[in-house]
């Protein structure tokens, strides 16, 4: 068994005190002129600016990242939540001079970028057997509320617009029960069945022509492969409704099986789980949706399309001109911006997020189908190892991508807590609730045999610790234990210098 690691985190104290902020540390006043065009309650004569040398400054934040933890200083295994690694590779293409494009230029001067949008588009598609993709939405919660919305815009358009109910199992995370109620629907909730996967006789007492969709993971959230899938479609589509793919566990799937060829007709992408992206804590982040060709009319404005028929045109005329008015050949600019018939209409500036975007492609082209294939069989092969190789109790399986542990008579979030004393991030907690104290574990591909049984030393480190030990953990870190209840009732949302009797 390996030895868990010694972790003790940097702590940078001055007189009791944590490293100053810049605007608490010495300052200038710096004065501005009077001549702004701007009318003067919207001015201001002058501001404070800290005064720092460039080594302090440096010094300053190196201290900071010190204190912080992240994936560039161990493990992040993160359930559901995927924190997945961003490798460096896809940072530096998105900081070449040339992804830097102002979204006001004009089509014609954008060719590249709408190539590389139309590629992703395509790409994508091709990953989750969808028809048409549309790459505006910022995250994953704001890709499923498109997609509900463009079920509900192809129901109405169907004359059905008087579907009310969407179904969501009891396991599924939040965002899917709150994406039906905020698009206005009923929220039908489904029970398990013993083995963790949907309930077909429930399901069955469920569906009705009330409802307008189904949305599904797959594997679900305990890392369950829904066996049933290709059933569960034809008893949704039976009843007229839509099945919904939320796309969090597409990491488990890669190259392996496809939404689409499962029966789902709707999908969103979460890029930051499976392609490498940062993830922006629900935008500024990125979360493509996928559909199959009857809700394509119904996508938001804009998407992007190579002008093919323009082309086909001038070359079959001979005329350089494609009809657009600009007076550029089809064959110099080949890609446009083009609303759907039936749009929902933007929901996002211009294209989406652009460089985030940039990084999702350059993950699929660098690692091609094969290294698609690879990442999946990769992740599922580490959870399961991590959940062979850790004491607590693990119920359910065999797993995909990731597993639920339950840690017992322990309070769930005291053993994360306690797992930080070991130099590892914690696993997702107290969730889904039909495991108790739940431990949601995913470690991804990236991570090596010797981070895993680091991490599971973590893990097996805190079983049957005395309550003391672990009611106080964090105790390693930088900033030890918070009273979560004010936290909670008191939030402090923007800074401030503390005042005499703040505490
Ligand atoms: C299963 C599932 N669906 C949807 C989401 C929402 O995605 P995002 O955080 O990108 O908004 C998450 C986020 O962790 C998730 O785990």
């Amino acid at each position: 068994m390996t030895e868990r690691t010694r972790y003790d985190q940097a702590r940078w104290t001055t007189d009791g005190e944590y490293e100053p902020l810049l605007s608490e540390k010495d300052s200038t006043r710096v004065e501005i002129g009077d001549d702004s065009p701007l009318p003067d309650e919207l001015t201001r004569d002058g501001l404070e600016l800290p005064e720092r040398s460039e080594p302090e400054l440096a010094r300053h934040y190196t201290r900071l990242s010190q204190m912080v933890y992240g994936i560039d200083v161990g493990p992040y295994p993160l359930g559901s939540c995927t924190m997945k690694y961003n490798p460096k590779f896809t940072e530096d293409v998105a900081a070449l001079p040339s992804a830097q494009v102002h979204p006001d230029r004009s089509e014609k001067s954008i060719q590249g970028t709408l190539e590389l949008l139309y590629r992703l588009q395509d790409y994508l598609g091709r990953i989750g057997g969808m028809d048409a993709v549309t790459l505006q939405p910022p995250a994953g919660a704001a890709g499923e509320f498109v997609g509900i919305r463009v079920a509900t815009a192809y129901h109405d358009h169907n004359g059905e617009g008087d579907r009310d109910e969407v179904i969501v199992p009891e396991s599924a995370h939040g965002t899917n029960f709150a994406t039906a109620a905020l698009c206005g629907y009923d929220v039908v909730s489904l029970p398990s069945d013993e083995e963790g996967r949907v309930d077909l006789e429930a399901l069955e007492a469920a569906l009705s022509e009330n409802t307008a969709a189904l949305m599904l993971t797959n594997p679900n959230t305990l890392g369950l492969f829904e066996r049933d899938i290709v059933e569960i479609a034809e008893m949704v589509h039976d009843v007229g409704g839509l099945l919904y793919y939320d796309g969090a566990n597409l990491n488990a799937l890669l190259g392996q099986a496809r939404p689409g060829d499962m029966g789902f007709d709707v999908m969103h992408y979460n890029v930051h789980k499976t392609f490498a992206t940062p993830h922006g804590g629900g935008g500024p982040g990125a979360g493509p949706v996928g559909v199959v060709s009857d809700l394509e009319a119904f996508l938001p404005a804009p998407r992007v399309r190579r002008r093919e028929r323009a082309s086909e045109r001038s070359r079959e005329t001979g005329a350089d001109n494609d009809g657009a008015g600009d007076g550029a050949s089809a064959s110099e600019r080949p890609f446009e911006l083009f609303d759907p018939d039936h749009t929902i209409g933007h929901v996002h500036g211009f294209q989406g997020n652009w460089l985030v975007l940039v990084k999702a492609f350059a993950y699929i082209a660098r690692l091609g189908d094969e290294g698609l294939e690879d990442a999946s069989a990769k992740a599922v092969l580490n959870a399961n190892y991590l959940a062979s190789r850790i004491e607590y109790d693990v119920p359910y399986g065999p797993f995909h991508h990731e597993f639920v542990a339950s840690a017992g008579e322990q309070d769930a979030a005291d053993v994360a807590k306690r797992m930080l004393d070991f130099g590892v991030h914690p696993p997702t907690t107290k969730w889904p609730e039909i495991v108790p104290e739940a431990l949601m574990t995913e470690p991804t591909e990236v991570e090596s045999k010797g981070t895993l049984d680091q991490l599971a030393a973590a893990f097996n480190a805190v079983v049957g610790e005395d309550d003391e030990t672990i009611e106080t953990a964090p105790n390693h870190t930088a900033a030890g234990r918070i009273d979560q209840t004010s936290a909670a009732r008191n939030p402090r949302l923007s800074w401030h210098a503390l005042e005499d009797g703040d505490e």
